[in-house]
């Protein structure tokens, strides 16, 4: 097939390294890619839609997959379909679920599918008022896209208040805050489910837990995450059954009903309470790094997955995973995420132990090729990945691969999977 990747991060990046180790032979092209993506395929740079659509209809495109959240907001899936092109991800009245939180918990309590008790408003009389009849800590979001930093949890009431006048009046989060949703905190532990979804039917992928924050143990200030690790041994059968039956098939005939039919990856967000899963939210794409952890498990094609899930024929695709655990660790430059950092060169060595080699590889995201040499060029650089028979064996190899990477103050957390080897010992 004659392939095209909307994005430019390590999540594109493993996307394509899992088709390019397929059988077949396919041509992969990427809008925009990164300085690494050029090893696996074609670098192109067309950014309006209608022109990309019409350059994947002359270059003979069989199916296009979407990265990120904001092409779909922006309604890329809509425009290639009026050009009748094959494109795995959700309409822009679908892709609501991620770009309105407004909209996705109106969604889930119509649909009566378990989530924090909410109110949204865009008024501060009545935020207030809500506050003051809350539990600490009280949870505030922004309605719109903010890059992840659009959720406030506040640990006193005078917090909530300001976090909620500063959104309502734009200046925390500009017009994607002027609508908001306070919300009750959840006490438990988080997981990322995933689901490719044809609009009626469904697959679901071993669950990975993400670590958002940048320093061990979960402190410091959050991120697009530093890690993550699948499958979680935080989830088993039973819950894997309340997921799909309380949230996956209630959501994927809501929206049916909604006129919006979901199609695409359905990235849901769990908070699992007393062995409840309740939803935190829905993104509906892939998350970043979890995909670079989860790609790399599928013994079936990824391509033939996207193209069914594009195609409404999801029910012919069998599903097969292999018997191992990934583990992904994300190594970031020196001031992420506070600010941008000065380029700099990446030097990896040569890997001569075969273990390593074997079993562990790098997901390319910032960086970018100068005269046959790689640097960095953003917050989140690359992603070392090890695979293994346990999740500590997995977990060895992505850090001894990480070893093997240099770049003028690269930082990662060193507790990737922390949560799971707990769970082993105990
Ligand atoms: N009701 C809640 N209770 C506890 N923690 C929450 C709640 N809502 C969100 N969080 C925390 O905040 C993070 C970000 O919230 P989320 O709804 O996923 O928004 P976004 O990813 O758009 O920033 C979650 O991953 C979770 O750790
Ligand atoms: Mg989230």
């Amino acid at each position: 097939m004659n392939i095209l990747i909307i994005g430019s991060g390590g999540r594109e990046y493993s996307m394509a390294l899992a088709i390019s180790k397929e059988k077949q032979n396919h041509n992969i092209y990427f809008m925009p890619g990164n300085g690494a993506t050029s090893t696996m395929g074609t670098n192109i740079d067309i950014n309006d839609y209608d022109k990309l659509a019409f350059w994947a209809k002359n270059n003979n495109i069989d199916l296009t997959i979407v990265g990120p959240e904001a092409p779909l907001v922006e309604g890329i899936v809509d425009i290639f379909k009026q050009n009748d092109l094959v494109i795995f991800g959700p309409s822009a009245k679908a892709s609501k679920l991620e770009g309105s939180k407004v909209y996705m918990k109106n969604i889930l309590k119509k649909y009566n599918i378990p989530t924090a008790t909410f109110i949204e408003t865009t008024n501060i009389n009545e935020a207030n008022s809500f506050i003051d009849n809350m539990n600490l800590p009280i949870v505030i979001k922004a309605d719109g896209l903010c890059g992840g930093k659009g959720v406030i949890i506040a640990q006193t009431k005078e917090e909530a208040k300001k976090a909620t006048r500063d959104m309502l009046s734009g200046s925390s989060f500009g017009d994607a805050g002027k609508s908001i949703v306070i919300e009750e905190f959840l006490d438990g532990y988080e997981l990322s489910v995933f689901a490719i979804c044809d609009g009626d039917n469904y697959i679901v992928l071993p669950a990975a837990q993400d670590h958002k924050k940048l320093k061990n143990e979960d402190i410091g200030p959050n991120t697009g995450g530093m890690g993550a690790y699948a499958p979680t041994p935080l989830v088993n059968e039973t819950l894997y059954k309340k997921i799909e039956n309380n949230v996956i098939k209630p959501t994927l005939e809501g929206m049916r009903k909604e006129n919006a039919p979901f199609e695409g990856v359905l990235f849901i967000g769990v908070m699992v309470v007393n062995n409840e899963p309740i939803i935190l939210e829905y993104n509906v794409r892939f998350g970043d790094p979890e995909c670079e952890v989860i790609l790399p498990l599928l013994k079936s094609s990824v391509s033939e997955l996207f193209y069914k899930g594009a195609t409404k024929d999801l029910k012919s695709y069998k599903l097969d995973i292999k018997n191992e655990f990934g583990v992904a660790v994300v190594m970031a430059s020196k001031d992420y995420p506070y600010k941008n950092t000065a380029s700099t060169q990446i030097i990896i060595d040569e890997i001569h132990d075969d273990d390593i080699a074997n079993n562990a590889h790098i997901s390319y995201a910032g960086v970018k090729k100068e005269n046959n040499e790689l640097f960095t060029s953003g917050g989140r650089i690359l992603v070392c990945v090890g695979f293994g028979t346990s999740i500590l064996e997995a977990r060895n190899r992505a850090y001894a691969l990480c070893g093997q990477i240099h770049f003028a103050g690269k930082q990662c957390r060193t507790d990737i999977a922390y949560q799971a080897l707990k769970l082993a010992n105990e």
